[in-house]
């Protein structure tokens, strides 16, 4: 199945080297003009894009594997967010749903509230990022209790802003020399069942424990938490983790947050991954594959606890931006026409048996792991858990060479995340795996 846009071939194919000479003379007029703090995983720059193929300005054809970290779920310009968006900028662009509201925003609202876990009564508030949403969770949690502490885990990442700073656990390259962060956030330990060893029992009781001695449950507003951890390492917790983690909460009064930022909106065989464990969040963050590009973020959850906080509380200039929640309904439109949930899984068991067979043939392969259309493959010396991020580097570089990009994560960056758009057909993805195994050759 392949919903992208009709105009890109579904095809790789390459006609100048990686990146080609037109991308060469951008990226030189970028040194002179963008800040050096931004960077980019692979330097072509991009003419078009759509299904499973990004196309560069020297026309070459490159399988992606990363969906712009996740977001093109539905594939780049699908048909639903281009005719949705066409109409939308063409009626208007802007006039700030604080100052004069449209229907898209609330449209928006009552389909996320349909969607994340519980058939309790929800409410949603709209943002621009996920960082921006997750601010906002903490701000909602926050104010009922009168509670400061929020709690976060290890390998845990959340965003860029300040708080969200402080609320992400890796140093470099998000932290490094930006302090001080923001105050009274606590981190946890993570199951990480291929370090730790722990049942979701035994790693809920750690975590736990850390809660309990170092914060003070009555102190906690809330416990933020990925359910499949992102930028972290597409790590995992063992079963029982989540759910041991929501029902303390539940029993303590504090708020259940799922960052499904990254793991949400059909990417891990669910509308939520959330839903894999039967959990209920009293509030989710949803961002990326939302919008099918556009730039929109959600705080959804208990609709008391989202109107907890003071009228004019909540909001932005931005936030709901109509344009972007016509792109909202478009990418929703295409999930639920073409079954993005079932097509996630499919896609996620094509992935684990190639992995598979992968990690079987390279032992650097230590494990394989992820669900639906988010997997990834942790690289350490054989026979160790010992990282190996040069491996890890130098297979990801072969795969951009070949025209297929590929992302790579983790604490020790030592992770290769396969984050195909849910658009891909099997045979594109065949072939791009097909380049990651001759990559594992190539570099062994
Ligand atoms: C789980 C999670 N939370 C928050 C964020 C931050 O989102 P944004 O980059 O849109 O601010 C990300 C981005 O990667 C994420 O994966």
């Amino acid at each position: 199945m392949e919903t992208g846009g009709p105009t890109v071939e579904q095809a790789r194919r390459l006609v100048t080297e990686i990146p080609g000479p037109r991308s060469r003379a951008l990226h030189e007029r970028r040194l002179a003009a963008v800040a050096s703090g931004v960077g980019s995983v692979l330097p072509v720059y991009v003419a078009a894009a759509g299904g499973g193929v990004v196309v560069d300005v020297d026309g070459n054809s490159l399988i992606d594997l990363a969906s712009g970290i996740a977001v093109t779920t539905v594939g780049n310009s699908a048909p639903a967010v281009v005719a949705r968006v066409q109409e939308q900028v063409a009626a208007f662009t802007h006039t700030c749903f604080m100052v004069a509201p449209y229907e898209g925003y609330v449209e928006v609202c009552e389909a996320l509230a349909e969607l994340t876990p519980g058939d309790h009564h929800k409410k949603a508030a709209l943002f621009n990022s996920g960082a921006e949403a997750v601010e906002n969770a903490v701000k909602i949690a926050r104010v009922a209790p009168g509670r400061d502490a929020v709690v976060v885990f290890d390998h845990g990442y959340h965003g860029r802003t300040n708080l969200t700073m402080a609320m992400t656990a890796k140093n470099m390259p998000y932290k490094q020399g930006f302090g001080p962060f923001a105050g009274e956030v606590y981190r946890a330990p993570m199951s990480y069942p291929l370090r730790d060893g722990l049942t979701g029992a035994e790693a809920a009781a750690r975590a736990i424990d850390v809660i309990d001695k170092q914060v003070g449950a009555s102190n906690v507003a809330c416990v933020v938490v990925e359910p499949v951890l992102g930028e972290g390492g597409f790590i995992v917790p063992a079963p029982g983790f989540l759910p041991a983690v929501a029902d303390w909460c539940r029993e303590r009064g504090i708020l259940y947050v799922a960052d499904e930022i990254q793991s949400g909106m059909c990417r891990t065989g669910a509308w939520f991954a959330s839903e894999h464990e039967g959990v209920v969040p009293d509030l989710v963050t949803v961002a990326k594959g939302v919008a099918g590009g556009l730039p929109l973020a959600a705080v959804v959850g208990r609709a008391e606890v989202v109107d907890a906080p003071h009228a004019g509380g909540l909001g932005g200039t931005y936030g709901g931006n109509p344009v972007a929640c016509a792109a909202a309904l478009g990418a929703i439109e295409e999930m639920r026409e073409h079954d993005l949930v079932a097509r996630a899984t499919a896609i996620g068991e094509r992935l684990t048996a190639r992995l598979t067979a992968l990690a079987a043939e390279h032992p650097v392969v230590t494990e394989v792991r992820g669900r639906g259309a988010m997997q990834a493959i942790e690289l350490c010396v054989p026979g160790t858990t010992e990282p190996d991020a040069a491996r890890t580097a130098a297979v990801s570089a072969w795969c951009h060479a070949q025209g297929v990009l590929t992302l790579t994560c983790g604490t020790w960056g030592n992770v290769v995340r396969f984050l195909p758009p849910l658009a891909i057909g099997d045979d594109l993805l065949d072939e791009a795996l097909d380049v990651v195994a001759e990559a594992f050759a190539a570099t062994a």
